[in-house]
């Protein structure tokens, strides 16, 4: 089979590996795909949004079957292009990709199919919204509706901050026009249930967890992901049992209800707070970096497990029971800016997974490219285990503008 992967980053570089293990595929194409992923598919240089000439290619090549990572794929709708050709793809359509594009789509279809998550409410007027957080308690959490990339979210301290923060999004309009949405402050360890859906039917990967702070200790600011994890031993069957019942299934119903019905990865960004699990946020694809842990465990054809869920029939999807951990290694000065072009040494020494984020090849050697480069996965019978050895190997990566954190899965033990 021909499979066509749509993205670049370490996400597709790991679901093209998971698709190289299949016996049924037997050409990988991605586009546009990086220096990394090119060493087991064919890269072709067409964008993530050019839907069209997407379909036009896998119409051309015939392709079987195409996965798509990234939202701004979805949200261009390329699920709904492709379907209007009859092409398989794996990945939801425009409108069902809303729970993740639109944060107030998302809340309503919670409130409204009580799916659990913190209270909020959405403004479009500058001196209501201010008005309400300064009702309210601090901190408070002011999130852009719409995609930000990965910056509009805001928890505001201090009543400067909220005022700053609303003034960016509702009067200069820094990401747009748009709306904001303000919600209740939650605490507790946040996890991330990765779901592959088909309409009515749920089925879970294993949990895991992101490490969104650039700096140990979860210190300084946000970035795509630092690291992950899966084995997270203060989840227990019992919690997973509850977010599948109440939050997983319960929104891939919702979605079907709301003739938004979702085919592809529902991706739960959970909390585990002292009233329960709430929601955090949805996305509608495979997350970054947590796909680079999860899918190392799949002990099932990958390719199979995606041309079931298209079709809706049932998958067969077994997991390893191993525990993996992996290291990001980002750009000095990302997620500010950075410079480019410094010379990696040492991948091929790794004794474990090396997926590409941001390379590429320079006289046959592979340099820095992007914000966060790779990330080095190992795995192991324990989480403990996993992270000694991700941390051991990691060292063994030689480049002059690269950091690291050092602490990715400390919190598993402490919680
Ligand atoms: P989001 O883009 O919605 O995932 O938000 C980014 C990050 O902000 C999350 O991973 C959380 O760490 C934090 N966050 C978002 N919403 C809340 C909330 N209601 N309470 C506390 N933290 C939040
Ligand atoms: N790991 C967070 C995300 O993929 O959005």
């Amino acid at each position: 089979m021909k499979v066509l992967v749509v993205g670049s980053g370490g996400r597709c570089h790991a679901i093209v590996e998971a698709l190289s293990r299949s016996s049924q595929v037997d050409k990988i194409f991605c586009a546009p795909g990086n220096a990394g992923i090119a060493a087991l598919a064919e890269c072709v240089a067409i964008k993530e949004t050019q839907v069209e000439t997407l379909r036009d290619f896998a119409i051309e090549n015939g392709v079987e079957l195409t996965v798509v990572g990234p939202e701004v794929a979805l949200e261009a709708g390329i699920a709904d292009c492709f379907k209007e050709s009859n092409l398989r793809i794996f990945g939801p359509t425009k409108k069902a990709a809303q729970i993740e594009c639109s944060k107030q789509f998302a809340k309503d279809l919670m409130l409204k199919y009580e799916v659990p998550t913190a209270a909020y409410k959405t403004f479009t007027d500058f001196d209501e919204a201010l008005a309400y957080v300064k009702a309210g308690e601090l901190p408070t959490v002011l999130k852009y509706d719409g995609l930000a990339a990965g910056k509009g979210v805001v928890i505001a301290e201090s009543m400067e901050q909220a005022e700053e923060a609303l003034r960016d999004m509702l009067l200069d309009e820094k990401f747009g026009k748009g709306k904001v949405v303000i919600e209740e402050y939650l605490e507790g360890p946040e996890f991330s249930l990765l779901c592959f859906v088909n309409g009515h039917d749920v089925y879970p990967m294993p949990v895991a967890q992101d490490h969104k702070r650039a700096y140990n200790g979860d210190k300084g600011p946000n970035t795509g992901g630092m690291g992950a994890y899966t084995e997270l031993p203060f989840i227990t069957d019992e919690d997973i049992d509850y977010a599948m019942n109440n939050i997983m299934r319960r929104t891939a119903d919702a979605m079907v209800e709301e003739d938004a019905s979702f085919c592809g990865v529902l991706y739960g960004g959970l909390m585990k707070t002292k009233n329960g699990i709430k929601v955090i946020e949805f996305n509608a694809r495979f997350g970054d970096p947590e796909t680079e842990v999860i899918l190392p465990r799949l002990k099932s054809d990958m390719c199979q497990v995606f041309c079931d869920v298209a079709d809706g029939k049932t998958p067969v999807i077994e997991w390893d029971d191993q525990a993996t951990l992996g290291v990001v290694l980002a750009s000095k000065g990302y997620p500010g800016s950075y410079e480019k072009g410094y010379t990696i040494e040492g991948i091929e020494e790794i004794d474990g997974s090396v997926y590409h984020m941001g390379t590429a090849l320079k006289d046959g050697k592979y340099v820095t490219a992007g914000g966060r480069v790779m990330i080095v996965v190992c795995k192991a019978a324990s989480l403990k285990e996993a992270q000694a050895k991700a941390n051991a190997e990691i060292e063994k990566i030689k480049c002059d503008n690269l950091f690291y954190r050092t602490d990715i899965g400390d919190k598993a033990f402490k919680y």
